[in-house]
């Protein structure tokens, strides 16, 4: 299942303070049909070459179309997901190489933020047996006295009262249950938290005051964050640098500000251009482009670039039959941390390429490819 795209060409340099390394990492769940479930027909490209670094103390946001990839990517780094192939550093540690206890030990360092706090917090446990169910795991309570300080200290720090311990979780708002779930990851003092959707299910008046709890901690306890979202507002706000995904694999990769002030690639292009802009001047003037057809389905991913069967700016027929790399972008004013995997990049940017009309294609989200042809393998090996 080995793709044509080269993970290990135009990496960044590691910069010595890097937390987690991801290289070359893949995803792939199997699908199973037939009467007793056991023939595997092809498979979900959940997420399919992705490199990235995380460094210490920074934000790193996460963003891409529903399916595209970000759970699956952010579980795998937590090995709560087996990778398929490629491996993650974390803190000079290949988790690979950890099994059973170890691992176990190594995860009071990695802990996640759920979307949805009501389903990820038990309703038959009160707060205060949430938060020393992690402590206990890790053999942080030891001393009843100073476990009794740090649920106390956990609470001050994501805003509730110390009256909320002898609570259970249904007694509180949406707002309220994050800061639960988020004190239940800070609870055994981690390096990294990896919020998967930290504030889409709550009501939009309360995500700021989540968004802007999850910084001041990261300032108090020295984190770093993966921060998964499908709305780019989101992690705007919160993130140093930012990842945009599509199908399985990255797309474009730059320092927060430098992918807001230019976005590059034509998905990031895409996605920028349905946020809306407060003032109406600037809103008057911004680009709109519209995505053709829907995100095709992982398990039968476009062969070449995954973005052409949408891209409006798509070449024959070097689009469909090669995989571009995420690499440095050739552009006057672009920094050497702004990465896109797009052949066209610099002549979209320059006007050299202007944008045409895209027909919408057809996908079936019931096809799977064959398990002859990897996802790279020339259009006319894949049905799209
Ligand atoms: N355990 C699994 N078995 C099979 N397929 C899976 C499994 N987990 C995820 N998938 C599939 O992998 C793809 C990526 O899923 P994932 O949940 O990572 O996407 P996502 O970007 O987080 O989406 P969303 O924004 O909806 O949360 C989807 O097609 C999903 O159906
Ligand atoms: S490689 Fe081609 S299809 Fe892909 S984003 Fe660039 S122009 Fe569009
Ligand atoms: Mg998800």
């Amino acid at each position: 299942m080995s793709t044509a795209l080269d993970t290990t060409a135009d990496r960044p340099a590691a910069t010595g303070d890097a937390l987690v390394e991801v290289r070359g990492l893949k995803v792939h769940f199997p699908i199973k049909r037939g009467v007793i479930f056991d023939k595997t027909v092809g498979y979900v490209y959940a997420v399919d070459g992705v490199d990235l670094q995380i460094n210490s103390g920074e934000t790193y946001g996460l963003v891409g179309e529903s399916g595209c990839g970000k759970s699956t990517l952010g579980r795998a780094l937590l090995q709560l997901e087996q990778p398929t192939e490629g491996t993650v550093v974390f803190d000079g540690t290949d988790l690979s190489t950890l099994k059973g206890e170890a691992l176990r030990r190594k995860r009071k360092d990695m802990q996640m933020v759920f979307q949805d706090p009501l389903s990820s917090l038990d309703p038959r446990q009160t707060v205060e047996a949430l938060l020393l169910e992690g402590m206990q795991a890790h053999g942080l309570t030891k001393d009843k006295a100073a476990a009794g300080a740090r649920l106390r200290e956990l609470l001050t720090a994501v805003g509730l009262p110390v009256a909320a311990l002898k609570k259970y979780p249904h007694e509180f708002s949406g707002g309220q249950r994050q800061r639960i779930g988020i004190a239940r990851a800070l609870s055994v003092d981690p390096k990294l938290i990896v919020a998967d959707e930290p504030v889409s299910a709550l009501d939009v008046s309360v995500q700021a005051q989540v968004i802007n709890l999850l910084e001041s901690l990261q300032e108090q306890f020295g984190l770093t964050y993966l921060v998964v979202a499908h709305d780019l507002a989101v992690v705007r706000h919160i993130s140093d640098r930012i990842g945009v995904m599509y199908l399985g694999a990255l797309v474009e990769e730059a320092d927060a500000d430098d992918l807001y002030a230019e976005p590059l690639h034509p998905y990031t292009r895409a996605l920028m251009s349905a946020v809306p802009v407060p003032d109406p001047v600037v809103e008057d003037k911004r680009e709109r482009i519209i995505l053709a057809g829907d995100l095709p389905s992982p398990a039968n991913p476009p062969s070449g670039c995954r973005f052409h069967t949408r891209c409006p700016w798509r070449q024959p027929t070097r689009c469909d039959d090669e995989r571009p790399e995420l690499r440095v972008i050739d552009i006057p004013g672009a920094t050497a941390t702004h990465r896109v995997a797009c052949h066209f990049a610099e002549q979209i940017r320059s006007g050299e390429l202007q944008p045409h009309e895209v027909e919408a294609t057809a996908t079936d989200p019931n096809a799977v490819e064959s398990d002859e042809h990897g996802p790279s393998a020339p259009a006319s090996a894949v049905e799209i």
